[in-house]
């Protein structure tokens, strides 16, 4: 039911009906012999899995609750590029079918009139300096119409944005295009700069001040680009660059 014209990405999909979370299964998959590209979809999660340890409520039919395996040989410190070209597949497949301007706010969410719509967990296992495995899950709220009080106020949907149903196939197939363009050029090093612009051109917090949340203190600072490893590069109240690391602060204030 997938009709992708993509060459890698996706030729190999599983479906299932119920799941506990699509990386689990893909991390599953990954280990025996999924090969790169091979894609996990379900229509509902048991158990689907946020960043930072939070849950991802994922019921059937309402989302697009997807995984990708992949096996790059690269080094375990490019890996994080890996997923912010997930971030930047789902705003561009978005912005190709919405009216509203889907931005990314780093490393991967994105929003659309600045409330969440769909954010990426990637896990990797890797060795000293090889990955073995990549799985990055795109969770897409799509005809979502309402939400948990906790997240009310900074979730949304496609359906309550765009006021319209969405196939999700459609929707998956539009990102697993664009991701596969995205990370082909990732893959080929000197294409790397195209794809960095294409993000920050992309990414909402670019050129505001951001709220930098980093075990528990607060400091405030302005996000001036992204490095070649995925940082988000901030000018703190001194002036001085920094380079935020994804797995280290969360940020607000867009
Ligand atoms: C976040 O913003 O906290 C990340 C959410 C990631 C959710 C997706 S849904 C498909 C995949 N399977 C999971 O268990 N999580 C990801």
């Amino acid at each position: 039911e997938l009709n992708l014209n993509t060459e890698f990405i996706g030729k190999d999909v599983k479906v299932y009906e119920s799941i506990d979370s699509t990386n689990k299964q893909a991390k599953r998959l990954a280990v025996e012999d999924a090969t790169e590209g091979t894609v996990v979809i379900a229509e509902e999660q048991t158990e689907g899995k946020g960043r930072r340890g939070k849950s991802w409520s994922s019921p059937p039919k309402q989302g697009l609750w997807m995984t990708i395996i992949l096996k790059p040989k690269i080094h375990p410190s490019k890996a994080s590029m890996v997923t912010l070209l997930a971030g930047l597949s789902v705003v561009q497949a978005i912005n190709d079918c919405s009216q509203n301007k889907a931005q990314i706010k780093w490393p991967n969410d994105t929003v659309i009139n600045e409330k969440k719509v769909s954010g990426i967990l990637t896990e990797m296992s890797s060795e000293l300096d090889l990955v073995n495995y990549i799985v990055v899950g795109i969770g897409v709220n799509v005809n979502t119409q309402t939400f948990d009080d906790a997240i009310k106020d900074t979730a949304t949907s496609l359906y309550i944005e765009e006021g319209k149903s969405y196939e999700r196939a459609v929707i998956a197939q539009k990102i697993l295009k664009k991701f596969e363009q995205n990370y082909i050029l990732f893959l080929k090093e000197k294409n790397l700069k195209l794809v960095l612009d294409t993000y920050e051109k992309n990414c909402i917090n670019l050129s505001r001040q951001v709220k930098i949340i980093h075990h528990n203190e607060v400091e405030y600072g302005k996000a001036i680009g992204i490095s070649e490893e995925g940082h988000l590069i901030v000018l703190d109240e001194n002036g001085t660059e920094k380079l935020l690391n994804s797995g280290e602060v969360s940020i607000r204030g867009i």
